[in-house]
Parts: structure tokens; sequence; C-alpha cells
């Protein structure tokens, strides 16, 4: 049976995160590691918090924290905050473990025995005013490509083209503003990445059918872009340095890039899990691995440093080493707000920490798994956020499991009735969720997120209407065994929704099916045929009714969030 490793792209260390951070890689890698261990494959889910490189050291001096002490801290926010939102991760570590350290070190020393580094004199962008160099984003400026006026010196946030402090137009300091930046001299080392063009672009080709377009094309454009080789050092103080036997000693007090060390954290946040839990073998996860599946979520602007940057990295390791590579990418369009961007400076937005307050975690993540941005940018709207909670989960599932299990517990003393026998309208309802199901099925192993969602909502919708249609209210003033047929039938539907829900809304699901009975840790996804799994309960078992399972959100709430986290700029 297959393994699955699963990765999320690892949250910068700074900034409090957003829906849009949550909703283009964190959730969608919980929901599909949920499924495979549900499905009842050994899985790896693994993220961490990436704290190297300049944003980190920005932000640290702004809130007046030495680095580490910062980013220790935060860490600890982020984990909380992705234990609120339940996402379960088998290990959520931090680049700067000293796993990470060594496995970055080892991976550098085995490139440079390989030739495929170099030391090269580079210009640097050098502030006299702050007497220091200026790497990356704290240099700021004007995008060459795009004209953005507030490019940053490693990636234009506007076009998502990398770039090079010295590339911008009219350069200032992010620390001072000071417009008095000299380009002087500094040996870096280079990863010679042009050299990996040919098996770059074979591998590329051979995942075509597999990785989603927009993935595909992004890793398409970058090769035909022509590739550059990459600097991969940095005159920084924070970061993991760069070990004295590279380099011929022209490297002192340098530190790696942050985007170099950052995606080997998915090996070494593997060891930091293996580390703390005693485990020995956790290099099979990754190294000669034939049987792993290893998938990575990310959003857009992510893609390119994994089908290319850190792809040739391992690549220049073989053929003494054996690491894996990755078998499928799953790529995130941006999450908008009212069509602009998520912003803390000016207040607009939703933030995970404040969504929380409001709701609970289930109804954030069915929503962004429903509209997962996976086709195009997708737009957060309360209206339409309001809109989808009350007729999905409120009116549609919650309903559903509240009706059956109320009319039990009032009519059938809450025991499953064991009279009456399922018809042709259960027989075709049986068919017609066999169908589904294996539908449903075969989207969540495609990753196709909303396709997933809209058969899980019409599954729950062919649930209501058959109740509605067997409508045990009315029968059972007539005939007692069709209405206890149609509550078995129900409440055999209850139980199913429990399994079919948890991988998107663990809590809520647990819930459901613990209504039905006792739930194990991992629900398990039903693999029998609807015909046992919807005939299952044993008559006479006892169930109970929940209470309201989720609360429909009124238009007073929508006018009180829009008012607190900004609505439609106008
Ligand atoms: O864009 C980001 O948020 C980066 N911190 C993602 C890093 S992914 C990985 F390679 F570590
Ligand atoms: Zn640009």
């Amino acid at each position: 049976m297959t393994r699955y490793l699963i990765t999320s792209a690892l949250p910068y260390i700074n900034g409090v995160k957003h829906l849009g951070n949550l909703a283009g890689s964190m959730l969608p890698a919980d929901v599909h590691a949920r499924f495979r261990r549900a499905q009842g494959h050994e899985t790896l889910a693994i993220c961490a918090t990436d704290e190297h490189g300049t944003p980190a050291e920005l932000a640290a001096l702004e809130a007046g924290q030495d680095v580490a002490t910062y980013c220790a801290e935060q860490h600890a926010i982020q984990k909380g905050l992705g234990d609120r939102f339940a996402l379960d991760w088998d290990y959520f570590g931090r680049s700067s473990s000293p796993q990470n350290r060594e496995l970055t070190q080892d991976f550098a020393r085995a490139l440079w025995r390989n030739g495929h580094l170099e030391v090269r004199a580079t210009k640097q962008a050098f502030s006299a005013t702050d007497r220091r160099f200026l790497p990356d984003r704290y240099v700021i400026g004007t995008c060459p490509h795009c004209g953005y006026d507030r490019a940053r010196g490693d990636q234009c946030e506007n076009c998502t083209r990398v770039l090079d402090p010295v590339d911008l137009i009219s350069p200032r300091s992010a620390l001072s503003g000071a417009a008095d930046i000299e380009i002087r001299d500094s040996a870096h080392l280079f990863l010679k990445q042009s050299e990996f063009v040919p098996q770059l672009r074979a591998w590329i080709e051979s995942h075509a059918g597999d990785w989603s377009g927009l993935v595909y094309s992004i890793a398409r454009k970058w090769l035909e872009e022509g590739l550059q080789d990459r600097g991969i050092t940095r005159d920084l103080e924070w970061g993991v340095p760069v070990p004295d036997d590279i380099g011929d000693g022209q490297l002192k007090g340098k530190v790696f890039y942050v985007w170099f060390d950052a995606p080997i954290e998915y090996i070494g946040a593997t060891k930091e899990w293996a580390d703390a839990r005693g485990i020995a073998d956790w290099r099979s996860w990754w190294y000669a691995a034939k049987d792993v599946c290893y998938l990575e979520f990310m959003a857009k602007d992510n893609v390119p440093f994994h089908t290319v940057g850190f792809p040739v990295t391992i690549m220049g390791l073989r053929p003494q080493h054996d690491w894996k590579l990755v078998d499928r990418i799953k790529g995130f369009n941006w999450l908008t707000y009212y069509g602009g961007k998520f912003s803390t400076s000016q207040r607009r937005g939703v933030f995970m920490a404040a969504a929380l307050e409001i709701l609970p975690a289930d109804y954030w993540r069915y929503y962004r798994i429903a509209n997962a941005p996976e086709g195009a940018d997708t737009s957060f709207t309360w209206e339409h956020f309001a809109a989808v909670v009350n007729k999905d989960l409120a009116d549609v599932l919650g309903n559903f499991a509240n009706r059956v299990t109320k009319f039990c517990v009032a009519r059938f003393d809450g025991l499953v009735p064991g009279e009456g026998a399922y018809e042709a309208e259960e027989r075709a309802l049986i068919a017609e969720l066999d169908q589904r199901i294996a539908q449903y099925t075969r989207h969540m192993e495609d990753i196709e997120l909303r396709k997933a969602m809209g058969e899980l909502r019409a599954i729950f919708v062919a649930g209501n209407e058959y109740l509605t249609r067997a409508a045990p209210w009315t029968h059972i003033k007539t005939d007692r065994a069709r209405a206890a047929a149609g509550v078995r039938m129900g409440l055999n539907l209850v139980h199913l929704f429990g399994h079919l829900a948890w991988p998107v809304i663990p809590a809520s699901a647990r819930v459901i099916h613990e209504a039905i009975m006792p739930a194990p840790e991992i629900i398990p996804w039903p693999d029998e045929a609807m015909a046992e799994f919807l005939d299952d309960l044993d008559p006479g078992q006892p169930i109970r009714a929940p209470d309201v399972l989720f609360a429909k959100i009124a238009d007073e709430q929508i006018a009180e969030w829009k008012a607190r986290f900004g609505g439609a700029e106008d």
C-alpha cells in the first residue's frame, strides 16, 4: 500500500496569518492528510515555521525583540492557531531547528563536492546609513518587470517574479528608508541551476499529465525564461551558517539564503518528528522512498521554488544520494478579500485568530475548502460565506441530523427501530449514494476540492430529499413499520455523513457520528457498498439527538463583521 507524505508550504514566522494563508496550503494539506489516513494509508503530514531570512529579522526588529526570542514566541502562536483550526500535523517544526541546520549544511557540502556550487564575486546593495549589506527584503524599490513601486528585493509580490535587490529601480533601505545605497563586492555561493535544465525539463514534462494546469504552466514558464544560477548565501547573521569546509574560506560569516534551507526543512521537520517521538526510521519517508507518494501544497507564488529550486537541490545530490522528489504539487491561486488584498496594516480581512473568535473552525474549514481558489483567484465576502454556511451546513447537514435524531428520540425512545424493511425508495437512494461516494472519493484522491465538496453537498441533499419523501412523521400515524424503516435509514445516513465529512469538518463530524455511536480517533472512509453501510446499525441500539450543530448567520452579524473586519472597498 502506498504511504503518503504530505507537506504544506511553511508559513513565514512573521505576520499574523489570514484566511488566505490557511486556504492556500495548510488547510487543504490537512484535509488531504485526514482523507488518506481515513482510507487507512500510512500518512505523514509535515509543516513548520519558515524562520530565517530578512522577513524574520525585520519583524523581530520591529517587535523590539532578538530574532531567536521573536521566532520562538511566534512559532508557539502559529502552532496554537493551527491546533485550534484542527490542523493535525504529525509535526509542526521550525526551520531554525538543529536538525534542519545539519541537513542544510550536509546538503550544501554534497552539492559542493559534486561541483554544483561555485563561489562568485557579486555586487550587493550596501547602505552607508545602516552600515551593512541589505539583502533581499532589506531593499525596496520599483520592479523592473512590472513597475510596481513597492517591490521587495527578493520577489515582486505584484508580478511574482524573483528579483535581486540590485535589479530594483530607485532602491531604498527598508531599515532606515535611506536612498544612499551603494553597490559593493561580496563573495557568494551559487547553485549552478543552468546545468540542470535538461534533467529538470524531463522531470517537469513527466508530470505534464498529473500536475494541475496552474502548477505546470508556472514551471514551464520558468524553464522557458531560462534558468539562472542561483545565489544561495546571504550577508546576514540569522540563518544556517555556511560551514567552513565550503568555499575555500571566502564565505566566513555568511548564512544560507532562506529559500535554500526552507524546503530542506520539510525533511528537517520529519527528523524533528522522529527525534521527538523516538522513531528510528524516519529516512524511509524521504530516502530511496519508492513506496511513498509525496504531495506538496502551496500557493502559486511558491511554485517556482518547488518546481525548480528545491528539485535542483535534490537532483544535485545524485547519484550518491537518493532523496525524494515531489510526485504531485497542488497549487492554489489567491484568496482575496472583496477582490482586494488582506492587509494587516489596513485592518482588512479575516485573520486566523479573529476568525475563531466569531465562529468555530469547522465553519471556516468547510467554506474555504468548498470555495478553494483552485481555478482562479477567489474573493471572500461575508455575504457569500453566510449564504454557504446557512445553506450547506445549517439547512442541509445540520438540520438533517437534528431532524432524524430528534424524531427518533420523540417517537422511538431514542433507539434504532428494527421494524419495516427497506423498499424501492431506499434501494434507489442506496444506488445513488454508491455512485456519488465513488465520485466524491475520486475527487478527493485527485485533490479537486471544489468538485469534492460539490459531491459531498449533493450527498447531504440526497439524504434530505430522501427523508422528505420517506416522511416518517406522516407514516407514523398510519404505518409504524414504514416510519421505522425511514428513521432507521435516516440514522444510518447520519452515521455515514459523520464518516464522509470528517476530513473537512472533523469536530462537527465527530459530534454527528457520536450522536449514533462512539467514533474512533480517525473516522474511516467508508469502503463497503452502501447496501451494507446503510443497514449497519443494530436495532435497539441507543442514539442521541445532538444540540443544534450549525447556527445560522444572521444579517446583523454580517453587518457587524463587515464593520469590524472591513467590507467592500469603495
Ligand atoms: O511563501 C511563504 O510563505 C514561504 N515561507 C513558503 C516556504 S515553503 C518551503 F519551501 F519552505
Ligand atoms: Zn513586478
